[in-house]
């Protein structure tokens, strides 16, 4: 029965290696001195790649999804992916699991998101996280590493992976910040996805003209950093470089509830289309239509298949001039 609804595809293996138990919540209003007295709270297996590999499997795809688990936080971590049936392999870790809170204040629609710093990581630990990408790394396929770097993992760990997937023939998607984000482009990628800010912050520009941001996503690409960059500009949509030029999408207009896993729905939209063989024109319109459609769901709730697949045959019939 499931076969029918997936696609032929190219693999692809996530990596996630700082991983989040995701708590939220909401309040009348957040105020010191006082007890916040919340609603029911939602509990999600959060993290860059997992997010990933969770909105691949829920537009028709599949993944195999790498990440760290440790102590009762990564226990219940554990048991919501595998409640979610997505493939996994997990390197267990000595520290606890983090976890993220986000508190929506009903009176004013306004979300507080408290990320908390990940438990730090030891060489054996991240070594042992290399190793397992290395083993499984889909030949001709795809890597998306995505999210942040906890404690004790080098700077380069994300350019390591990419030469891992350069060595075994896969395409590395990287979608990270800072110095993970910087080495990983002085390694060479396939695609990154920054924001405008994180991009801003690797080039030293806000980045506020469509005229920087062309320039900054086409600079990248022209020294070699990436073949391809597609920055996005939250509810500005957002623009895709390559060494064929350059692309810009608008969003759909939607009403914004949160945009807790945006760009990771992005990102997995756009890998999924590539990885069903679609034109890189086709991929970037999924990934805009997946980030808009995730922003219209409350709290940590990612996009659903209808929702994007809507929205994107909507951007498609744009472009095409369809009314
Ligand atoms: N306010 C919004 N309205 C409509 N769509 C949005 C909005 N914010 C984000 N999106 C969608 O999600 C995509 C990714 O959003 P964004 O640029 O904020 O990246 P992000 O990775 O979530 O940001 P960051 O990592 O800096 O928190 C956008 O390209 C767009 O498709
Ligand atoms: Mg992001």
């Amino acid at each position: 029965m499931e076969a029918s609804t997936r696609t032929a595809m190219q693999p692809i293996l996530t990596l996630t290696v700082n991983p989040a138990l995701d708590i939220s919540t909401s309040t009348e209003q957040v105020t010191s001195g006082h007890k916040l007295r919340c609603s029911p709270s939602r509990l999600d297996p959060g993290g860059g790649g997992v997010n990933v590999a969770r909105v691949v499997q829920r537009l028709g795809g599949r993944t195999l999804a790498v990440y760290t688990a440790g102590g009762p936080t990564g226990e219940a971590y554990r048991r919501l992916i595998e409640a979610e049936r997505i493939p996994t392999l997990v390197v267990p870790i000595q520290g606890s699991t983090r976890e993220d809170f986000t508190v929506d204040e009903t009176t004013t629609g306004k979300q507080f998101r408290f990320v908390l710093q990940g438990p730090e990581l030891s060489e054996s630990e991240w070594r042992a996280c290399l190793a397992l990408v290395e083993e499984s790394i889909p030949v001709g396929g795809y890597v998306v590493a995505s999210g942040s770097l906890p404690p004790g993992v080098p700077d380069d760990f994300y350019a390591r992976v990419a030469r891992l997937a350069r060595g075994h023939d896969a395409r590395c998607i990287v979608d990270a910040s800072g110095p993970a984000l910087a080495e990983a482009l002085a390694e060479g990628v396939f695609l990154v996805k920054p924001s405008r800010r994180e991009l801003g912050v690797h080039v030293g520009a806000a980045l506020e003209s469509d005229e920087s941001q062309v320039e900054a996503a086409s600079a990248l690409v022209a020294d070699g950093s990436a073949e391809h960059v597609a920055l996005t500009l939250g509810g500005e949509g957002a623009v895709l470089a390559s060494k064929s030029g350059t692309l810009r999408l608008s969003v759909p207009q939607v009403q914004v509830r949160s945009t807790v896993g945006a760009g990771d729905s992005f990102l997995a939209a756009f890998v999924l289309r590539l990885a069903q063989g679609r034109t890189l024109e086709a991929a970037f319109r999924a990934a805009v239509a997946a980030g808009t459609a995730t922003v219209t769901t409350p709290a940590t709730e990612l996009c659903n298949r209808a929702d994007v697949e809507r929205l994107e045959s909507g951007l498609a019939a744009a472009v095409e001039g369809r009314p």
